[in-house]
Formats: C-alpha cells, sequence, structure tokens
C-alpha cells in the first residue's frame, strides 16, 4: 500500500509554516533600513500596495499547484503539465532555495555565534573589528554554520508534523513575543522618539519608479516568493482550507513582523545616535555596538536584551531555512522514494558544501570571484535579484496562461463552496494572468540590465 503523504494539522497551521518561512533576515536587517530610506510612511503605503497587489497573486499562483497537486515543485509540474519544458521550472525551484539555504545558513551560523557571545561575555565598543575579525576565520563561522544547517536538517527530518509543524507552532508565537519585548525596551530609550519618525514621516518625493521596483523585491524574498517554498508549503494544506485567506493571513504577519522588527530596531540606532545602516552590519555590528554602549548604564539589562535580539534572530532564520530545505526534501521523498532522515542528510550535505564555499569567501577564499562578486554575493545576487523574479514570472505565467481557468477557480473557490472566494476570483485572475507578468517581466529586465 503507498503510504499517505503528510500534511499540516490545520488551516492555521499552514499560515504558520508560511509565515515562518517568510518572517527572516530580509525583515530584520533590510526593510527597517529601506523603510528609512526610501521616504518612511510614504514607502510602507508603497511595499504594502505591492505586496497585496503583486506578491500576493504570486503567493496564491504557487499555493494554487502547490494544493492542487498535493506534490513538491518537480512533481507538480509533472501532475499539471506531463511531458512538457514545465519540468524544469520544477528543477529550478529545488535548486534555487537550496542555494538560498547555503549562504542563509552561513548568516544563520553567525546569529549563533551572537548568541552564545551575548550570553556569554557580552560586547565590548569594540565589536565592529570583532565582527570584521570572526567571519574571515576560517575555522568557527564553518563550525556555527555546520550547527545551523544541522539544527534545520534536524527539524526537516522530524517531518512536515512533528518536525515542520511543530517548531514553527512553537517559534511564531515566540517570534513575536521577543520582538515585542524589544520593541518595548527600545521605544522607552531616551532619543527613541527620532527612530519612529525616521520610519514614519511620510516623503513622497522619494517615491521613484526604482524606489517601487526595489520595494516590490523585498516584498519577493520577503513572502519567499518564486523558489518553492510557498508551493511546497501549500502541497500539505488540506483541500478544505481557504487559499485566500491563508494567502492574506501569511502576507500580514510577515508585514506586522517587518514592522514591529523596524520599531524595534530604528529607535534603538537613533538612541545611542548612530546612523542607521542595513544588512549584516545592522544586526552584527550597530546593534551589538549598542548593547555594549548600555551595558556601561544597565549591564544586566543589555545582556538580557542582547540575548533575546540574537535568540529572535536564529529562530527567525531557521523557520525561513526550515522551509528552503524541505523543498528539496519533498523531491526526495515524493519523487525518490528515499526515507525523510535520508533525504534530509543529502540536502545537509549538499548545502554544506556550497554553504562552506560561501564562508570561506568572507576568509582564504576572498580573492575567488564569479563574475565579479565573491561566492557569497555571487550567490546571494543569483538568487535575489535573478532567479526569484526568474521563478515567480513562470509560476504566474503557469497559473494564468498553462492551467485551463475552470481548474484555477475550481481550486481557489473549493469547488464553488468558497462565496466570498468566487466574488473575488476575477480580480485575483486578472491580476494573475495579467498584471503580474508584466510588472515581473519588467523587474526581471531591470535587474538584467542594470
Ligand atoms: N523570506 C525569508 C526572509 O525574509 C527568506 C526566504 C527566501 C525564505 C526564500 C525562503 C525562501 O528572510
Amino acid at each position: 500500500m503507498a503510504k499517505v503523504r503528510e500534511s499540516f494539522g490545520s488551516s492555521m497551521a499552514a499560515v504558520m509554516a508560511m509565515a515562518g518561512s517568510a518572517i527572516g533576515l530580509g525583515n530584520i536587517w533590510r526593510f527597517p533600513y529601506m523603510v528609512g530610506q526610501n521616504g518612511g510612511a510614504a514607502f510602507i503605503i508603497v511595499y504594502l500596495l505591492s505586496a497585496f497587489f503583486l506578491s500576493l497573486p504570486i503567493l496564491l499562483s504557487e499555493t494554487i499547484i502547490g494544493r492542487r497537486t498535493h506534490a513538491g515543485t518537480f512533481g507538480a509540474m509533472e501532475r499539471l503539465a506531463p511531458g512538457t519544458k514545465w519540468k524544469w521550472l520544477g528543477f529550478l525551484t529545488i535548486i534555487s532555495p537550496l542555494i538560498i539555504l547555503s549562504y542563509y545558513s552561513v548568516v544563520g551560523g553567525w546569529s549563533i555565534e551572537y548568541l552564545i557571545k551575548a550570553a556569554g561575555s557580552g560586547f565590548g565598543e569594540d565589536v565592529p573589528s570583532l565582527f570584521g575579525e570572526f567571519i574571515v576565520k576560517p575555522w568557527a563561522p564553518l563550525i556555527c554554520h555546520t550547527l545551523f544547517l544541522l539544527l534545520t536538517a534536524g527539524v526537516v527530518s522530524a517531518g512536515v508534523k512533528s518536525g515542520i509543524e511543530r517548531f514553527n507552532r512553537i517559534s511564531l508565537p515566540l517570534l513575536f513575543v521577543l520582538i515585542i519585548v524589544i520593541m518595548v525596551y527600545a521605544l522607552t530609550l531616551p532619543g527613541s522618539g527620532e527612530g519612529v519618525r525616521y520610519l514614519l514621516k511620510p516623503d513622497f518625493s522619494k517615491i521613484t519608479p526604482s524606489v517601487v521596483a526595489s520595494a516590490m523585491g523585498q516584498s519577493f524574498f520577503s513572502l519567499s516568493l518564486g523558489v518553492g517554498t510557498i508551493l511546497t508549503y501549500s502541497s500539505y494544506m488540506k483541500k478544505s482550507a481557504n487559499i485566500f485567506t491563508s494567502g492574506v493571513g501569511t502576507a500580514f504577519f510577515d508585514l506586522l513582523f517587518a514592522l514591529l522588527a523596524g520599531f524595534a530596531i530604528m529607535p534603538a540606532v537613533f538612541a545611542a545616535g548612530i546612523e542607521p545602516g542595513a544588512g549584516p552590519g545592522l544586526i552584527f555590528e550597530t546593534l551589538p555596538y549598542i548593547f555594549a554602549k548600555m551595558g556601561a548604564v544597565a549591564p544586566w539589562l543589555s545582556r538580557g536584551v542582547s540575548v533575546l535580539f540574537f535568540l529572535t534572530i536564529v529562530i527567525a532564520a531557521l523557520t525561513s531555512s526550515i522551509s528552503m530545505c524541505e523543498v528539496g526534501v519533498a523531491y526526495l521523498v515524493d519523487e525518490k522514494k528515499m526515507s525523510r532522515a535520508k533525504s534530509s542528510a543529502l540536502i545537509f550535505g549538499g548545502c554544506w558544501l556550497l554553504g562552506a564555499l560561501c564562508s570561506l569567501s568572507f576568509g582564504p577564499l576572498s580573492g575567488v570571484h564569479l563574475l565579479g562578486r565573491t561566492i557569497f554575493d555571487f550567490c546571494d545576487a543569483l538568487t535575489s535579484n535573478y532567479l526569484m523574479t526568474f521563478g515567480s514570472l513562470l509560476f504566474v505565467l503557469f497559473v494564468g496562461w498553462k492551467m485551463p481557468r475552470a481548474a484555477v477557480w475550481d481550486e481557489f473557490t473549493n469547488g464553488g463552496t468558497l462565496s466570498g472566494n468566487r466574488r473575488i476570483f476575477g480580480v485575483v485572475w486578472f491580476l494573475i494572468r495579467y498584471v503580474a507578468p508584466l510588472v515581473i517581466l519588467t523587474i526581471f529586465l531591470t535587474n538584467l540590465l542594470a
């Protein structure tokens, strides 16, 4: 007898898993800075519009394919378009999340190191140079990368329900509690009001076409689109779940967390009188520096908050990396009939190797360049600038132009039983079929020519 494929226990569990995938480093180290730099509240409005009118249709397209077939990316293409070139989309979206996982787990590893440091000796005011010295080392970052990837593969190998679902059910509420505690603390610091103003002061003159394009790019990355993670998670959704409300819920939690992260980080940055930045520098240099400065006044409080902060980052990164890992594991389990444990071990091995090269590209391999970039930067640029947009484009084209309209309608409305979804289907269909492809194509070509 064929083994029954696993599924998430409830619609809420599916939303939590998808939101866990979406909430990650993107929300913490890029969103707050982008908001402040690009017009504050004006940028938030643009981001909101692009998240709901562009990213949501892409997310729904992945969900429709995944839930319809109850198969991972490759299997889904085989079932809906057998014997066609669409199978390459299936392959592409197995490879791209694994490339992301490789370099993402290097950063996940750094967060583990910083969590240990925060809980141990704490930070001195020399943190910026500490970070520079740490990432160029060959061994310590490699060990942390290994640990992070082991945790990821460990959760995935425990199963969809007892691994992924259980981990997200605990982690997601915890992430919100943690970020709210940090935010409340940050907002009470003297001088924090400047950070709030930085995030909220609307400046519509900053909204240029390139700012709009980067808002869209950020919402793709933040919602984990175009790389098959949402498709794969949706394949574990029950037939009774409401695709639309699940998608809206995911986008809502993702945005909410990004905003909370902004109000947790920027007020602290301004209270310390520092110029805000983005990327690794923000979380591994600026914030530890702030913790160190606060440590002079309130050592225990500063220590406590810094532990909570790095714990938040480690957990947020894990809920994302687990979703990337699951794409490859689902393929091996479903199509190659391998056991979950063996599949997870295989994905661990492949990503460990590529991740090790990414990790070493800050130190011993810093001289190795691919198209003018270090291995780490190359993997990041390849996936965030090209593969995610390309995958998103193909997913909306597949649902809008390859799948029969009746099948899409059937999936979106649960066979016509969801009256609310029946009513909005026309709009969603229009967005998926015409608006999304044109806009994504424009972004893709802009990235290609930039
Ligand atoms: N959305 C995640 C973040 O914001 C990153 C991610 C990308 C996760 C692609 C899964 C797939 O950090």
